[in-house]
């Protein structure tokens, strides 16, 4: 019988039918080593075989509390995390670096300790005299937050023990290094044993776990993704570097909703709470121009309204541009497609650019009408009518499909002013916010509806 070999990677874990060099997965040389067969052990039995123990099995029914919640008074955090912070929870916040982990977690952390839990800050990045004159500069020094500036992992675990705080902050993961993986810190396996660790002290102890993981371009150092299946909370900071507003997002939570969103403003003294987005990416608009359309989008639980903007102008190159700034290229594409295939409108020699106003981020299907009239009405130079909102799905044949949640998306746009609202016909009955509604069925219709051309 010939024997199977099976061979795995230390960096990353993957695994190979043959030996090489250097891994394919992630790129480590010399990571590639043999794995011995389980049965094959010395003295091994197949594990079928052994005498285990058996484990105790419950049903379904439940007999507990549900999990109690701190909240920390930053209620655009409070609710990203599903409505406070869990006990025995690990959550990891990703970002860019520069982006602002370091405030959020630290004014979190300030907050997390007035109301009433003990928290221990660790810092690998800057030394406590930094995180001191930072807390300085946020009024955040009277918080009774413990600081620490340490990266060595078994020192980390040893002072947690010691400690038993109810929080610890891990700014960053990427610096957190443990002296049984033999990788230099950063790397994929320091960081996966690190992230281990941690989340096992979490779950071992009732304490929350939060760490800071940046998101990384080249992969030397290994980024927020491959510790996002240990944890049970993942919370994405994101934002332009030149605009002030910030948004947390969870993309990942076992304790709340997903895709709900916090959204902070960086100022002099720190992040500040928006308990109004809309209003702030709709502030500083004008009278309706060609090409600017506000979108009524919901992220998360909650209605946003933001407004995308178009040019589209007469291309110099051979391939014209497309360029998308907060949306999806591919997407675009497709928009672009369906209009020339379905209402016969080309945009072949035309550069094409559409922005997302105010740094904002869009990722829902119901964006499609608004980006499209966005298009249009930078393509015909007109504007639309004022204090119009639009929404919904285009699929590839041109019909419009409704979006989920029309009546919230209308009721928040009632509530700043807007008196109209396009959207696909269909989809269930409900409330209009006061608003009167155009309904439309198809792109074509949309077409000639709006810009009076077929
Ligand atoms: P930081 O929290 O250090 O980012 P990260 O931890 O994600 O790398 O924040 C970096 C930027 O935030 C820095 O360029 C300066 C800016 N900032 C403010 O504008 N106001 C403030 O009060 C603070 C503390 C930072
Ligand atoms: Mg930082």
């Amino acid at each position: 019988m010939a024997k199977t070999r099976t061979y795995s990677c230390a960096a990353c874990g993957a695994t190979h039918a043959k030996w090489s060099g250097r891994c394919d997965a992630c790129g480590a040389w010399n990571t590639i080593h043999e794995e011995a067969p389980l049965s094959q052990g010395p003295g091994r039995q197949a594990l079928g075989a052994a005498r285990g123990t058996a484990l105790p099995l419950t049903d379904l029914k439940t007999h507990e509390m549900p999990p109690p919640r701190t909240a920390c008074g930053v209620a655009e955090f409070d609710r990203v995390l599903g409505g406070g912070l869990v006990p025995a929870s690990a959550v990891l916040v990703g970002g860019d670096p520069g982006i602002g982990k370091s405030t959020l977690l630290l004014q979190a952390a300030a907050h997390f300790a007035q109301a009433g839990l003990r928290v221990l800050y660790v810092s690998g990045e800057e030394a406590s005299a930094q995180v001191r004159m930072r807390a300085q500069r946020l009024g955040l020094e009277q918080a009774p937050v413990q600081l620490a500036a340490a990266t060595a992992l078994r020192d980390i675990l040893t002072t947690l023990e010691a400690e038993r705080p109810d929080l610890v902050v891990i700014d960053s993961i990427q610096t957190v290094w443990a002296d049984t993986v033999d990788s230099a810190p950063g790397s994929v396996a320091q960081v996966r044993a690190a992230a281990h660790e941690l989340t096992s002290f979490a779950k071992r102890r009732g304490a929350s776990v939060i760490m800071v993981g940046h998101v990384t371009k080249e992969g030397q150092i290994a980024g927020p993704r491959v510790v996002e299946h240990m944890v049970d909370t993942v919370l994405y900071f994101e934002g332009e570097r030149g605009h002030q507003f910030r948004i947390l997002r969870s993309v990942k939570n076992r304790f709340g909703p997903a895709d709900e969103i916090g959204v902070f403003e960086m100022t002099g003294g720190g992040l500040a709470e928006v308990t109004n987005p809309s209003e702030l990416f709709l502030s500083g608009r004008g009278d309706p121009a060609p090409g600017s359309v506000v979108y009524a989008g919901i992220e998360g639980t909650r209605p946003v309204l933001v407004e995308l903007q178009a040019l589209v102008a007469p291309t110099p190159l051979a391939q014209p541009r497309r360029a998308v700034v907060g949306w999806d290229g591919a997407r675009l594409a497709m928009i672009l497609a369906v209009l020339e295939a379905r209402c016969g409108i080309p945009f072949a020699g035309l550069d094409v650019y559409l922005n997302v106003a105010g740094g904002m981020k869009i990722s829902e299907p119901a964006a499609d009408l608004a980006a499209a009239a966005a298009l249009l009405s930078a393509r015909e130079d007109s504007a639309l009518p004022p204090e119009t909102v639009v929404f919904g799905e285009i699929s590839l044949s041109g019909a419009l499909r409704p979006a989920a949640q029309t009546e919230n998306r209308l009721k928040e746009a009632g509530k700043l002013g807007f008196t109209t609202a396009i959207v696909p016909s269909g989809g269930k009955p409900g409330g209009n916010g006061g608003l009167t509604l155009n309904r439309l069925g198809d792109l074509t219709a949309f077409v000639g509806e709006v810009f009076g051309a077929g």
